[in-house]
């Protein structure tokens, strides 16, 4: 459950009032829509809904604002629930994710929830409690093993949980060649999802399928579960997203919604145009070359000062040195100058800790105020330029709640530094045996977390990545 687009939704049950029993929207595009957002959430000028933007784990939210009543009315066979929306999860790296999904919940705040493989709608104490009464089918690009998830590229529905009820990897069924067409949730293609429910037969259908073919006849999840076991009064129904430490967007174009009753289709050629993003498959090489002749043409002479100039920077002290892997490689690369700008020149007065390994430091870039720690790997230690490079490339693939993520890095001819999120509370043992301070108490409930944690962290470590 990793990589997830979640859209949830939040269904009112009973079908008393008579406006409730019907009740729709259909939004294609979301120009001057009342939408509840939070997070990263935002409605572009062109009505696109951009759920997040960003390369740090965040969540986004995009709720229906009110809620809705009597969908779990004793007739509860009666309720119907059918909805469909165009997506885009786009990616700049190899790696996306984590995922999106719809939601249908008894909120539409989730302030405790985590980012990543939790969904922005899970946290660690409430994942499989029955009182969530949440309702999601989850777009997941990212393999978890801790949630039984069966590959990078799945659809489920999951309810209470980030253990799926029932998940396949995402393709469609193509009526035209009579079979099943694999499908990249994340492949920066607009995709179009059907959630349907028929109380009645107590049967869901998902369906997918890319925005240019016609609605599927055979639905790619179809199972036979009462909802209304799960649903209080009121729902609220609404998308969210969550990402990890990489750099993704998830967009919604348009988003239909209907109970007791089909939805609208949506009117493909009334969406809104996606930003411009660069295809993430342009070799680095390939740009560099074109912004550089196109700098030469503009700038004539100018240009051969700045080669002067490159070549003289080369030899002092922010020179550094690229090789082939870093061009294919995830994590971001760093300037030296960068580095050396946020932790103020390594000063002593930013150091966080240091040891056989060498030395951290606390950064804050000047712009974004974001906080980093640098660590800065010593000519006389052990951890040589192979292990060095091992580091960034495992590290940067990995992903798990309770392990610090690996930002980027920077090299240079004798020095390797490698940048990680800041946490603000410093080491554990600091606040365990650190004599100048007060002893923390943990509770008995702090504790058997930070242990759950660090095992959950082993575990994947060892069993989880790929
Ligand atoms: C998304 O973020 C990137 C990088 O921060 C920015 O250049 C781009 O304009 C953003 N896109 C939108 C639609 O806001
Ligand atoms: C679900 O899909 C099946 C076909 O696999 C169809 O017969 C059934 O009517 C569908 N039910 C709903 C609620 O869409």
């Amino acid at each position: 459950m990793y990589l997830e687009f979640l859209v949830w939704f939040l269904l009112p049950w009973k079908s008393v009032a008579s406006q409730v029993e019907d009740f729709g929207f259909t939004y294609n595009g979301f120009r001057g829509v009342n939408m509840s957002l939070d997070g990263l959430a935002q409605i572009t000028d062109n009505g696109l809904l951009m759920l997040e933007n960003t390369s740090l784990q965040q969540v986004g939210y995009a709720f229906y604002p009110y809620p809705l009543h009597s969908m779990n009315s004793s007739t509860s066979d009666a309720l119907s629930i059918s909805t469909t929306f165009v997506f885009v999860l786009w990616k700049s790296t190899k790696y996306g994710g984590p995922a999106m999904g719809f939601v249908i919940a008894p909120s539409k705040e989730f302030p405790d929830a985590l980012p990543a493989n939790y969904m922005g709608i899970f946290n660690t104490t409430n994942i499989g409690d029955s009182s969530n009464h949440v309702i999601a089918i989850e777009l997941d690009v990212l393999q978890n093993r801790e949630f039984n998830d069966i590959d990078g590229n799945h659809v489920g529905l999951n309810i209470n949980d980030l253990k799926s009820v029932q998940s396949t990897s995402a393709s469609y069924f193509s009526d035209q060649e009579n079979q099943h067409v694999h499908l990249s949730l994340n492949s920066g293609q607009p995709l179009q999802l059907w959630v349907e429910y028929s109380g009645a037969e107590k049967q869901l259908n998902v369906t997918l399928a890319p925005i240019n073919v016609p609605k599927p006849t055979i639905p790619l999840l179809s199972l036979k579960i009462d909802l209304s076991l799960f649903i209080v009064d009121p729902m609220f129904v609404g998308l969210s997203s969550a990402t990890y430490t990489l750099p993704v967007s998830h967009y919604v174009l348009g988003w239909s919604f209907k109970m007791n009753g089909e939805a609208r289709e949506l009117t493909i050629s009334q969406l809104p145009n996606l930003p411009h993003h660069k295809t993430p498959k342009t070799r680095p090489g390939k740009l560099f070359i074109v912004a550089f002749s196109v700098i030469v043409a503009s700038l004539g002479l100018i240009s051969i000062f700045f080669i002067i100039q490159f070549i003289v920077k080369r030899k002092n002290k922010f020179a550094e040195v690229f090789e082939d892997w870093e061009l294919d490689y995830g994590p971001r690369r760093f300037k030296y100058k960068d580095l050396y700008i946020t932790t103020k020149g390594f000063k002593e007065k930013e150091l966080l800790g240091a040891g056989g390994f060498g030395r951290v430091y606390r950064g804050v870039f000047p712009t974004t105020k974001t906080e980093v720690a640098v660590k800065r790997v010593s000519h006389n230690s052990r951890q040589g330029e192979r292990e060095f490079i091992a580091e960034i490339i495992t590290n940067g693939k990995l992903r798990h709640w309770s392990i610090v993520p690996l930002l980027g890095y920077c090299r240079r001819k004798e020095e390797l530094l490698l940048v990680y999120d800041f946490m603000p509370n410093r080491s554990l043992d600091k606040a365990l045996f650190d004599q100048t301070k007060p002893k923390m108490m943990l509770s008995w409930c702090q504790r058997f977390r930070i242990i759950r944690s660090v095992a959950a962290a082993l575990l994947y470590l060892h069993e989880g990545w790929e």
